[in-house]
């Protein structure tokens, strides 16, 4: 019965271009060693329950537990906010141009409020030496930040964009916040199997990040939840393959997750794995949202890019576009004794399967203590951080008048450390940089981390053979009699 399906998924994951887990020094085929089998897995997941626990208790206990982190606090009092409109009535016309403006090592939330309704094609790249940053609108008239370069498109050095470099907007800084805005990559729809069809509308590469009443919308790829802690509130995210993915650890809430697509689609592909530091405590929770599609059409909850990719569905309505096994192992040949945890807790709708009568057998089906952890901005220690801004006052502007306004922030990029160029093309910049697989490399703290994305980065450039992605597919057909009987 679900042979069809997977023969569907297998011919269309082929064209997917994430990495491999290979890339991550793990064999496919050998991940858990074999015999161990479903002992080890229960042992596996005992052992991320316990860490979880662990952290939760920690962070409950204190360890800044309701009080904003210092910084943040400091930046939040020296709040500044800007006008830009295309049509010449604010601060700045573009955003790019207010970002350029913005001091490297800025202390400031800098709030840039963008018009209802106005469309914004610009490309855009947020340095990480620019926290502190906050993109306003109005949910009920989005202003739409949008680009539409794929992962084909030949860049400024004659070279395919890849990946990292397609993205609409990215996102390297910390603190940074958005309300009301569409993110978008409009680049026409890859068609199955085609090449170079990924398509980035947002990467959100530094920590602390939020969003509410945001729009991620693309195909392939649209949202690259790469690293760090984020918060994606009454949102929606629209795409196709793997169209949520990364090593971010990321708690969603009320937000719609719609398939745009009437063949297979593949919400997630979170990326984590036990060999490098700091990546284990990745993993995408999902609460209260909703799951849908086109009619007809197949959406997978997740497939596991690394050997212990983590992804949580709780109170979520699943549409029934959902597809009755639910997760793909992708390359891990052995689910069963990987690091992978997959588990749905309390979800509602015709493609959930509390039951789990038809779920592939390693997923979870969550205890109440076990979903906890997972189940709360807690997960994401979003009481030192999280906060949701005021309303927009996009029409006029809150840092003293067009002409104060710009003179602000220019005068506070001249008493930083490095102005930015004015000419630079910032955009064309953090492209360069991604492909050769720097983008992490001096900006951020964590070393570790630091390989981890110089890595995904990397990775993200190379195809996925087609033979790897059918394995873990017919292996993800078979477990479920394996573990069970
Ligand atoms: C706050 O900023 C200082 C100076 O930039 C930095 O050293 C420190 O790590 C920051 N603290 C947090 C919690 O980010
Ligand atoms: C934000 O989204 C939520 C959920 O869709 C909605 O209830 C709320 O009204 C939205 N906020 C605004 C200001 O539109
Ligand atoms: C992006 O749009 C421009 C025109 O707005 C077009 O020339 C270009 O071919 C498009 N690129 C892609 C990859 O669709
Ligand atoms: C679930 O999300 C909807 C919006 O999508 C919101 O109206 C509702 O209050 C949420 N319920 C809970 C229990 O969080
Ligand atoms: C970010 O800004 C710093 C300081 O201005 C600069 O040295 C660096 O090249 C920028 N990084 C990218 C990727 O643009």
């Amino acid at each position: 019965m679900a042979k069809p399906l997977l023969v569907v998924l297998a011919a269309f994951l082929a064209s997917s271009l994430l990495p491999r887990p290979a890339a991550f020094g793990v064999a496919p085929g050998a991940p858990g060693g074999g015999g161990a089998g479903f002992g080890n897995w229960i042992a596996m997941n005992q052992q991320s329950y316990a860490t979880n626990v662990a952290l939760y208790a920690m962070k409950a206990a204190g360890d800044g537990a309701k009080a904003l982190d210092a910084n943040l606090t400091a930046a939040e009092e020296k709040k500044v906010s800007y006008v830009v409109d295309p049509s010449g009535g604010g601060d700045y016309a573009t955003i790019k141009a207010a970002l350029d403006d913005i001091a490297a090592g800025n202390t400031k939330r800098v709030v840039l409020n963008l018009k209802p309704g106005v469309v914004y094609r610009e490309k855009l790249f947020l340095n990480s030496s620019k926290p502190f940053v906050t993109f306003l609108s109005d949910p009920s008239s989005p202003a739409t930040i949008v680009w539409n370069d794929t992962a084909a498109t030949t860049g400024e050095d004659g070279k395919p964009l890849g990946t990292v470099g397609s993205t609409s907007v990215a996102v390297e800084s910390d603190y940074f916040v958005a309300r009301g805005v569409v993110f978008k990559n409009d680049a026409p729809l890859a068609k199955p199997g085609a090449k170079g069809g990924q398509a980035v509308a947002l990467r959100v590469f530094g920590t602390k990040a939020a969003f509410f009443n945001c729009t991620i919308d693309g195909g392939q790829d649209t949202l690259y939840d790469h690293k760090g802690l984020h918060y994606f509130k009454d949102c929606t995210i629209r795409g196709s393959v793997d169209f949520i993915f990364g090593f971010g650890r990321s708690f969603y809430e009320g937000c719609r997750i719609e398939s745009v697509v009437k063949e297979v689609a593949v919400l997630t592909a979170q990326q984590r794995t036990k060999s490098i530091e700091g990546a284990i405590d990745s993993g995408f929770s999902f609460k209260n949202c909703s799951i849908g599609g086109v009619k007809g059409g197949q959406i997978y909850l997740g497939r596991a890019w690394g050997d212990s990719s983590r992804v949580v569905y709780a109170y979520t309505e699943m549409g029934e576009e959902v597809v009755p096994i639910g997760w793909d192992g992708w390359n891990v040949a052995k689910p069963e004794s990987s690091g992978i945890y997959y588990g749905e807790f309390k979800c509602s709708g015709p493609g959930a399967d509390a039951k789990k009568k038809k779920r592939v057998g390693w997923a979870l089906d969550l205890t109440e203590a076990q979903a906890k952890p997972f189940v709360g901005t807690h997960y994401i220690f979003g009481d030192s951080w999280i906060q949701e801004p005021p309303p927009s006052t996009s029409g006029s502007s809150a840092g003293g008048g067009k002409a104060a306004g710009a003179k602000k922030l220019k005068q506070q990029a001249e008493q930083g450390a490095e102005a930015p160029a004015a000419e630079a093309d910032t955009a064309t910049t953090a492209t360069k940089d991604a492909k050769a697989g720097k983008t992490s490399a001096g900006t951020t703290k964590d070393a570790k981390a630091e390989k981890t994305s110089a890595a995904a980065t990397k990775d993200a450039e190379e195809e996925t053979s087609t033979s790897a992605a059918t394995k873990g597919t017919k292996e993800a057909e078979e477990t479920p009699a394996a573990t069970k009987e």
